[in-house]
């Protein structure tokens, strides 16, 4: 006597079947995309860059402050967050800086193209617009920015002095910069920019 399958094992079949069918489907749509289109994704490919180096960043940050706290932390940032976004630089062979026109490490201070993106942000966020990257493409180069908002973890170092800082903290902060311009910030506002310079293709 023949075994009829259940309608589960039917139900199973079909399932794979479509799921196999899908796979394939989604990175050719991405090869078809790339080949109509002859310049690279600059944005896509600074966007990773810049990824990698926010998470090394912010996981060596967090891994600071849980250690030794936060105003240890203030020391290691100091000594270590440029290093850390050179060495993701390096590898990737591109540039990666961060900028702020409130800055606290004067080495991070705005150029006129970094104000431009910084000042079309900040009306962006009061006209309740999200904040978009912005890729200027030149001869031989190619600059992204990408906009760094605050969130909750930020608050202890860039908040408002003596109520999210405290003043332990504080103290590291103008040790370390004696000009720091980087507190009294809110959540989900703009604290600075990621630039990301590519060699054009
Ligand atoms: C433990 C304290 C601490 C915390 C927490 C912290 N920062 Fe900072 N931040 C610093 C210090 C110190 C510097 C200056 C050294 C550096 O990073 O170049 C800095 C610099 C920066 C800069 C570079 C521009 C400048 O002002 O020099 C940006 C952008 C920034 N922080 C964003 C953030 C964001 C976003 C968060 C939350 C996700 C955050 N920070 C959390 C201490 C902190």
């Amino acid at each position: 006597m023949k075994t009829i399958p259940s309608p589960g094992i039917i139900f199973s079949l079909i399932l794979g079947a479509f799921l196999i069918a899908c796979q394939p489907s989604a990175p050719s749509k991405t090869d078809h995309q790339a080949s109509e289109n002859e310049s690279p994704d600059y944005e896509h490919l600074a966007k990773e860059i810049m990824l990698k180096a926010k998470g090394t960043l912010g996981s060596k940050l967090v891994t600071a402050i849980k250690q030794s706290g936060a105003p240890y932390a203030i020391d290691f940032c100091a000594t270590q967050a440029t290093h850390l976004t050179d060495s993701v630089g390096e590898a990737n062979q591109a540039g990666i800086r961060r900028a702020a026109k409130n800055f606290r490490n004067p080495s991070n201070t705005a150029n006129q193209r970094d104000l431009a993106y910084i000042e079309s942000i900040e009306s962006d966020l009061k006209n309740g617009i999200a904040p978009k990257p912005s890729t200027l493409i030149a001869d031989k180069e190619v600059e992204v920015r990408f906009p760094i908002l605050t969130e909750e973890l930020c608050m202890q170092c860039h908040g408002i002095i003596n109520d999210h800082i405290s003043t332990e903290t504080y103290e590291r902060i103008l040790a370390n910069y004696p000009d720091d311009r980087a507190t009294g910030f809110e959540p989900n506002s703009l604290r600075g920019i990621w630039v990301i310079n590519l060699e054009k293709e």
